[in-house]
């Protein structure tokens, strides 16, 4: 399909032409997110075959239209287990590319593929002060809701300080116990495990209109085939409440296998009726020695949460996290 200067054409993400959008993403990020962690191939190409919640991406390349640039791309998450009302997109445009309409017509080309699939609106993010954010207010999209990423230098951790938080967790979790394990989850927890990934979706979105993931045993194995296939490392530690038996919380942080000196934060979650003991800072700073232990070539931690969720942003700030930059999730009706 020729739109208007740019051939848009749809990629699987196993083909070669993957590794030439990869340049266009790694170019981007070197302008956009110079703070944040690098992002490898192995896991750019991993996150376009698998998603990130097991929902299927499309991937769209947009080239000069003689086809000997590429100028850029975009790739629309069209969930199909929640939310089927939208279509998440990320496009991106080479950073030499800018300001000549080619970002404009690449959501174009998204907002026509979620209309034609049977959905109402398009949604996207993008950080404070950038392009990206110009560029969703320039196209009418409405700021939705606002997320805080922070960042852990591990080399300002104290472990006496860490150590003394999880003393005091502890002491208000009496009746839990901390269980972990790395990669897949433990055959005999797949059933604890998808209720806590489902509880996650109380955690507040403000007013994107985002409804909660609900996870089956099932679906948490089909996410789990990126990790084989990008091999990258998934730490899980649990609060086992010890009278029930029931898994009560969960937190989950990855490493990859190209990772960069960083890990980043995967979910956490508490069942509603375990709250109020402490077991989100239990299982957070029951990670850190252990990923010290098992990762010395991590430095930073980097993990996202929604600017109204307050319990969470506090035990992450109590753990040493510090604000790298605030992201707003923009919404669009397609019409
Ligand atoms: C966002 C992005 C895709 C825009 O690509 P682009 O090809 O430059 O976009 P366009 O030329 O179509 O710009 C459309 C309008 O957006 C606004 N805009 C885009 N970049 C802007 C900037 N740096 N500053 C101010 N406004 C900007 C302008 O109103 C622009 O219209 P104009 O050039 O006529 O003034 C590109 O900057 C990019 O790849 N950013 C990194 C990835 C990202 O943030 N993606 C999330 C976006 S939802």
């Amino acid at each position: 399909m020729l739109c208007g200067f740019m051939l848009i054409e749809r990629v699987d993400p196993r083909a070669d032409d993957v590794r030439q959008f990869f340049d266009v993403y790694a170019a981007a990020q070197k302008v956009d997110d110079p703070h944040g962690p690098p992002t490898s191939y192995t896991d750019f190409r991993g996150r376009l075959i698998w998603g990130d919640t097991g929902d299927p991406m499309q991937t769209w390349l947009g080239w000069s239209d003689d086809r000997s640039r590429l100028l850029g791309g975009y790739t629309l998450m069209l969930p199909k287990y929640d939310n089927p009302h939208l279509g998440w997109v990320e496009p991106v445009v080479h950073p030499e590319e800018r300001r000549r309409g080619h970002g404009r017509t690449l959501a174009d080309h998204a907002r026509a593929q979620v209309r034609e699939s049977g959905r109402r609106l398009l949604a996207a993010g993008a950080v404070e002060g950038s392009p990206g954010l110009a560029f969703c207010d320039a196209l009418g999209a409405e700021r939705a809701s606002i997320e805080h990423r922070n960042v852990l230098d591990l080399a300002d951790v104290d472990e006496a300080h860490i150590a003394g938080l999880l003393a005091e967790a502890r002491e208000a979790a009496g009746g839990y116990s901390v269980l972990s394990w790395i990669g897949e989850v433990p055959k005999e927890h797949l059933d604890g495990v998808a209720p806590l990934l489902t509880a996650i979706s109380d955690a507040p979105v403000d007013q994107l209109e985002w409804q909660g993931e609900a996870w089956s045993p099932e679906r948490v194995r089909a996410v789990e085939k990126s990790l084989t296939d990008t091999r990258a490392r998934r730490y899980t530690i649990v609060a086992r409440h010890d009278a029930s038996g029931v898994l009560a919380g969960l937190t989950q942080l990855y490493v990859s296998e190209e990772h960069y000196g960083w890990a980043g934060q995967g979910h956490t979650a508490v069942l509603p009726e375990h709250r109020g003991h402490r077991l989100g800072l239990l299982m957070k700073a029951a990670m850190l020695p252990w990923l010290r232990e098992q990762e010395p070539d991590v430095r930073r931690v980097v993990t996202t949460n929604a600017e109204s969720n307050s319990y969470m942003l506090r035990v992450n700030h109590l753990l040493g996290y510090r604000l790298l930059d605030r992201w707003f999730s923009c919404q669009l009706e397609v019409g």
